[in-house]
């Protein structure tokens, strides 16, 4: 067993450091503040590999390993988890499943662009009645010959209005249950496709995130990724690896709002002495970055399973549940430490306290994460 980073993984973290600091966070306030969506950071991580990391270069990508991921995520989270949740989409919700589970036309068609970030992906499970109880899908993808005609309504999807490729699940049997429902592959622009309004959100606002309808939308069988009714395993088999994507953000966002501190910890006077000569703000920090280590050594234990296709889905709720929780009591602290400076916007601890909300919440809850992890205790 070791511990230290590779190389190569120390040269991606700086790359991802010197992006974050130079491109990312210009403008990360206002994009925050205005809700715009970072479409020319996006394009730059698209150019620098970013967008299809873990895919192989024979598809167009850069053939990373999952640990490289997430020490990316963690980077350019501490800045802009906005610009974040497009990487992590794109690499683990569409590249991921794709590459593992597509057909050869399918990589060649819609792979290799997602990989090279010439377009974005979207993933689109959840459902205005169906977002933790994932079986549950409304939206039906009747079997028509041909194709698939699909009738539904898809919510909170990341790159909802940005993406040029989404994965939609729907149920074509519903008696089947979850083994009714199927992974397909959807073309922006096709007829019925309506993208619905942005939301207006607490937290991760530069990010994209609509609701989807589909009215008589045909789509050609073709477009199935695997057997019929693959769709809920592809779903599950795919979120697990998003996991460690989501982990990894809310790690770098916990992380982000640490350096914060101890910089500011170090820099601001109060009672004559600097703020870090304070007891009260030492035992804040030590307790930081303590859980941001733990929370670190979890993703990159996940991230190490995959890499060694060993089981990893107990692993990867472990991580996202501690890291986010870490991500929220982190930067609850951080704004604490700032005191009245944490409350505005200037200084930052304000927007990662807000985008840590969702890292409990998306690519399944933290009561989703507990059900995955006791399921296997239980075993
Ligand atoms: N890999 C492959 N197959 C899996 C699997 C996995 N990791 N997990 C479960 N399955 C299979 C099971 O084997 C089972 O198949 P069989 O019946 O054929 O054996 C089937 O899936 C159903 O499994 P369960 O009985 O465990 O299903 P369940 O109804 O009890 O639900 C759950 C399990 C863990 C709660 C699941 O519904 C879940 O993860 N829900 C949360 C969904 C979620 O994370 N949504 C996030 C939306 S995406 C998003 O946020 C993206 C974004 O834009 C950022």
């Amino acid at each position: 067993m070791q511990f230290n980073l590779t190389e190569e993984h120390l040269m991606i973290r700086q790359a991802a450091r010197d992006f974050a600091q130079t491109e990312l966070k210009p403008g990360v306030i206002e994009r925050d503040e205005y809700q715009k969506f970072p479409a020319e950071q996006i394009k730059k991580l698209g150019e620098l590999g970013f967008l299809g990391m873990m895919v192989s270069p024979e598809y167009g990508g850069s053939g990373m390993d999952a640990i490289s991921y997430s020490i990316v995520m963690e980077e350019l989270s501490k800045v802009d988890a906005s610009a974040s949740v497009v990487v992590s989409v794109n690499n683990s919700l569409v590249c991921y499943g794709l590459e593992k589970y597509g057909n050869e036309e399918q990589k060649q068609k819609y792979l290799v662009p997602l990989a090279q970030g010439q377009v974005i992906g979207a993933f689109c499970l959840s459902e205005p009645e169906a977002g933790s109880d994932a079986t549950s899908q409304r939206t039906t993808a009747i079997d028509m010959g041909d194709y698939y005609l699909l009738n539904g309504t898809k919510n909170w999807i990341t790159n909802g209005s940005t993406a040029s490729t989404y994965i939609v699940m729907a149920q074509t049997d519903a008696a089947k249950k979850h083994r009714g429902i199927n992974a397909l592959i959807v073309e922006k622009g096709l007829e019925g496709f309506t993208v619905g309004p942005k939301e207006n959100k607490l937290g991760i606002r530069g990010s994209d995130t609509h609701s989807l309808m589909f009215t008589d939308v045909k789509i050609p069988k073709e477009n199935r990724i695997g057997e019929d009714g693959f769709g809920f395993k592809f779903a599950m088999a795919t979120l697990e690896g998003g996991r460690i994507g989501i982990a990894s953000q809310a790690l770098g966002i916990a992380s982000g709002a640490y350096e914060l501190s101890v910089q500011y910890a170090k820099e601001r006077k109060a009672f004559g002495k600097t703020l870090g000569d304070l007891q009260a703000i030492q035992f804040k920090l030590a307790d930081m970055a303590t859980e941001i280590e733990a929370a670190r050594l979890l993703c990159y234990r996940a991230a190490w399973l995959k890499d060694n296709k060993l089981p990893y889905a107990q692993a990867a709720s472990m991580a996202k549940l501690f890291a986010s929780e870490t991500a929220m009591r982190t930067t609850i602290e951080a704004v604490q430490i700032h005191g009245g400076y944490g409350f505005v916007k200037e200084y930052h601890v304000e927007r990662l306290m807000r985008d840590a909300k969702i890292t409990q919440i998306y690519e399944g809850t933290s009561e989703i994460q507990r059900i995955v992890i006791s399921r296997e205790v239980l075993k």
